[in-house]
């Protein structure tokens, strides 16, 4: 049976109960509108882990003032039913004042890896994602919290807090799940027209492009940037790109060479919609990315 937990002390009181009678956690952390790549992490939880907590929370702190905090699409009957149909053990979903008690003061700020990219065009994003992470954390005390690879940087950056604070769980970072048609899937992409889509899926196409090109040798890395970008390039002067770098797995520097795993990272703006991608990619007979 999946239950909705909405108070924080209910929470506690459960998850004491769980720690108590040695009982595994997984965690799923997310903001709702939930698809296949949400349900490909429950799922995951759900084969490693005694119980699963899911939870739903848009999460005011990760938002800059102009972003789709108010319209980001929120539906908790769907979610919990794709919690459900997951089998997930609880729901979370706090309301803002609990999460975020007012005049909160305490922040964690990962430096470094937070810096560029998404961190560079969303001053405080990663802030705000360490911050209300590592509060659901301590709330949680999962063994396992699950993650997609899909926001790479995101991954990063909650690796090394984990590192960092020596919080005491399993970080498991799961493969992006796309539409039959390539693009990533994300909550955000239903605010793309079907003429928007269309511009969309150079991105993914873009990514594979580079890579083939990296599996046939290619290692330098500004020709792979260009490539990139080229690929990307549309006749609508609303689509563009933010983004397309060549960067180390954990440091996110970007590299001059690709040796051994590089990211391709990249983020392409179409009307108002920004839409993330990556890939990890290796040289010909590098051994296997483990995460
Ligand atoms: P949200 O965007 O809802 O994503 C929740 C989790 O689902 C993240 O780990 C994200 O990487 C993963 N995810 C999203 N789309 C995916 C896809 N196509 N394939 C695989 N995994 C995918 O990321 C957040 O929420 C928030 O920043 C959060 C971590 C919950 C903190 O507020």
């Amino acid at each position: 049976m999946t239950r909705l937990v909405r108070d924080t002390m209910e929470l506690r009181r459960y998850i004491r109960m769980l720690r108590k009678n040695a009982i595994s956690i997984g965690f799923v952390p997310t903001m709702g509108a939930l698809h296949e790549g949400h349900r490909s992490l429950m799922r995951r939880s759900f084969k490693e882990n005694d119980r699963t907590i899911v939870s739903v929370y848009v999460n005011p702190l990760q938002f800059g003032p102009g972003e789709d905090f108010e319209r980001y699409p929120r539906d908790m009957e769907k979610d919990f039913t794709a919690c459900r149909a997951e089998k997930a053990d609880v729901v979370f979903a706090p309301p803002v004042a609990q999460m975020n008690p007012p005049g909160r003061t305490t922040t964690v700020q990962v430096a470094g890896v937070s810096d560029d990219y998404e961190g560079a065009v969303r001053p405080g994003h990663f802030t705000g994602v360490a911050t209300i992470v590592a509060t659901l954390l301590n709330l949680v005390q999962p063994d396992r919290a699950y993650f997609g690879q899909k926001d790479y940087q995101q991954s990063v950056v909650i690796r090394r807090m984990v590192r960092d604070l020596a919080i005491p769980v399993d970080v498991v970072i799961c493969p992006i799940i796309r539409d039959p048609d390539g693009l990533a899937m994300s909550s955000r992409n239903v605010y793309l027209t079907p003429e928007d889509r269309k511009e969309a899926l150079r991105l993914p196409a873009a990514l594979i492009r580079a890579e083939q090109h990296v599996l046939r040798g290619e290692t330098n890395c500004d020709r792979l940037r260009k490539l990139m970008r080229a690929a990307m390039r549309s006749k609508r002067a609303d689509v563009r790109v933010d983004y397309a770098d060549v960067v180390h797995p954990e440091t996110m520097v970007p590299l001059g060479s690709v040796e051994g795993h590089a990211v391709l990272l990249a983020v392409y703006r179409v009307g108002k919609t920004r839409l993330l991608d990556n890939r990890v990619v290796a040289p010909p007979g590098t051994a296997a990315w483990v995460g």
